[in-house]
This record gives C-alpha cells, sequence and structure tokens, in this order.
C-alpha cells in the first residue's frame, strides 16, 4: 500500500438532497417526534392546521429534547423542561412563560426546510446550508389520494448512501442477480437452486443521466417466465427516476393488464454507513390491492 498518496478533499460525510424522516401517516396533528438521521438531532411535529415543521431537537436554554414532552401550541412547540416557545417556521423563541421581557435573538433553534411528498416527511440536507433549488416530487395519483395505497415495506441496509444509486445505475448486474421469482426467496444461497427456476424474471434496462443533474432514469423491461414459457400477462414496462440521492420513483403503465402502480422509495441515512429503505405501493386499481401486496412482496425478495 502506498502510505504516500494524497487523500485530496474529503466530500462530506452524507449528500446534499431531500431525505425523507418519517412517513406522513405516523405524524398526528399537534403531536411531535424525534428523529435521528443525517448526523442531526430533529424534532419533527404538525401543528392543528396540520402543517409540518422541522427543528433541531435540543432547546437552547438547558438543552431538553423539545421534540419528547414538548407541546405544540399554533405553529410553535414548547419546551417540556421550562416552558420557552419555539417558532415551527423561524425556530426562534418567542416566548419565556416566566418573563415579561422580549426573548433574545440567540434563543433560537435552527429550523429546517421540510416538505410532505407521496406519502413521506421530508426534509432538506445540505452540507454547506444552501438554501433548497428543487423541490420533492408530487405525482398525479399519489399525491392527490387517487390511487390506493397498498403497503410499505422498510430495510436497513449497511452501506454508503452512494452506493444506492449506484447500484440503480449498475443495470448489468440485473439478469445475474435478480433472475430467481418470489418462490426462491431472499436468501442469496437459494438463487439457484431448484424453486429459482420455477419462476423467472429476465431484464432489458438502460440508464441514463437526467436533467437537472440530481436526476436519472432507468427504462426497464421484465419479462416473466414459468417454468421456462413466457407469461405475456407478467411483461412489465416501467420507468425509474432517481431525485437526488434519497428519492426514487418506479412507475408501471400496466402491471398485469390490471392497473397502473407506482413505487416510491426513500434513501435516509441514519449514519454515514447505515441506510433506512423505505417503499411505498400504489396502485389505481382499488378492488386489487391484494396485486400491490403480492408486487411489493416480489420487491422485498429482490431487494433482500
Ligand atoms: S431547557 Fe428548554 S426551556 Fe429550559
Ligand atoms: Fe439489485
Amino acid at each position: 500500500m502506498n502510505k504516500k498518496k494524497e487523500l485530496g478533499e474529503i466530500p462530506p460525510v452524507f449528500p446534499n438532497g431531500w431525505f425523507a424522516l418519517m412517513e406522513s401517516n405516523d405524524l398526528a396533528k399537534n403531536s411531535s417526534k424525534f428523529i435521528q438521521a443525517l448526523g442531526e438531532n430533529f424534532a419533527v411535529f404538525r401543528d392543528a392546521d396540520g402543517e409540518v415543521h422541522v427543528l433541531d431537537a435540543y432547546c437552547p436554554h438547558l438543552g431538553a429534547n423539545l421534540a419528547i414532552g414538548g407541546k405544540v401550541r399554533g405553529n410553535c412547540i414548547e419546551c417540556p423542561f421550562h416552558g420557552w416557545l419555539f417558532d415551527g417556521n423561524s425556530g426562534q423563541c418567542t416566548s419565556i412563560p416566566y418573563s415579561s421581557s422580549k426573548p433574545p435573538v440567540q434563543a433560537k433553534v435552527k429550523s429546517w426546510p421540510c416538505a410532505e411528498s407521496l406519502g413521506f416527511i421530508m426534509v432538506w440536507y445540505h452540507a454547506e446550508a444552501e438554501e433548497p433549488f428543487w423541490q420533492p416530487p408530487q405525482i398525479k395519483g399519489v399525491s392527490d389520494g387517487e390511487f390506493s395505497f397498498c403497503g410499505r415495506s422498510e430495510h436497513y441496509i449497511s452501506t454508503h448512501i452512494q452506493d444506492l444509486p449506484e447500484n440503480g445505475s449498475d443495470v448489468a448486474h440485473l439478469n445475474v442477480l435478480h433472475t430467481a421469482g418470489i418462490p426462491a426467496g431472499p436468501r442469496l444461497v437459494d438463487l439457484h437452486g431448484f424453486l429459482s427456476k420455477i419462476f423467472t424474471h429476465s431484464w432489458t434496462a438502460s440508464w441514463k443521466q437526467g436533467d437537472p443533474s440530481h436526476t436519472s432514469t432507468v427504462a426497464l423491461t421484465h419479462t416473466g417466465k414459468v417454468l421456462n414459457w413466457r407469461v405475456p400477462f407478467m411483461d412489465i414496462i416501467s420507468n425509474i427516476e432517481q431525485k437526488g440521492p434519497g428519492i426514487v420513483i418506479l412507475r408501471f403503465d400496466s402491471l398485469f393488464g390490471l392497473g397502473q402502480g407506482v413505487l416510491v422509495q426513500t434513501v435516509t441515512p441514519v449514519e454515514p454507513l447505515m441506510q433506512r429503505m423505505v417503499h411505498r405501493f400504489y396502485f389505481s386499481n382499488p378492488w386489487l390491492k391484494i396485486v400491490g401486496k403480492i408486487f411489493l412482496y416480489g420487491e422485498n425478495v429482490q431487494v433482500s
């Protein structure tokens, strides 16, 4: 090993972009949650009007956690220790209950740009603290509630977040690693066993850098075979969009001829080398949610 090798410029630990902190339906009005991710401590709360706010969690007075035991009052959160009140938009302390003086300007917590998108509460993270220069996506069918929510899944993956978008563009591995169908199960050792031959996948895919540069797309075609016989209704064409490092959207124009599907994937670094990946699946046909559930299960086998 060349010990004289220069390290060069080391990039920031976490990349810039929008990242899911939690799912929208896990945060009721007038409630708060403490979330640790991206090397930060977040107090996430929803006010009575339904608007979400994200502040640094620890109170600048004596360090209590605003999200644990703090009360939501209007668009502010009240510290559970001495009752100082912090504005959810600016992070400024607006009132100290036992003082008639105006709170000092330095009584302030950092407030984070946040948004709700596709069933998730997202925060904008930028290593140099720049303001958002793109917004998290809204999608017809999902954002307007027209499609039915079919289920969710969650994986913790021990890797750097950069490996995941790079894996998405690595189309060469699809016909090596992702050929075995659901019967083979998620274990790598079963990939070439008898059960892996019952139902098989084959893929064609092409990756393209997007414009703007935080995006990319993969055009993916899937063919399904049962005992080596092609089953035409299992042909699936999907369009996959990467939006920054933390969001991926897979759209299926026709899932087994039964409806349109959207799989939303978010990836959030909970530590530098530990990622939380969440999938939520939406299907246009409300009578056949079971199709969405089976599809999500198959997706989970592939992820595992
Ligand atoms: S620690 Fe928050 S008000 Fe004192
Ligand atoms: Fe893969």
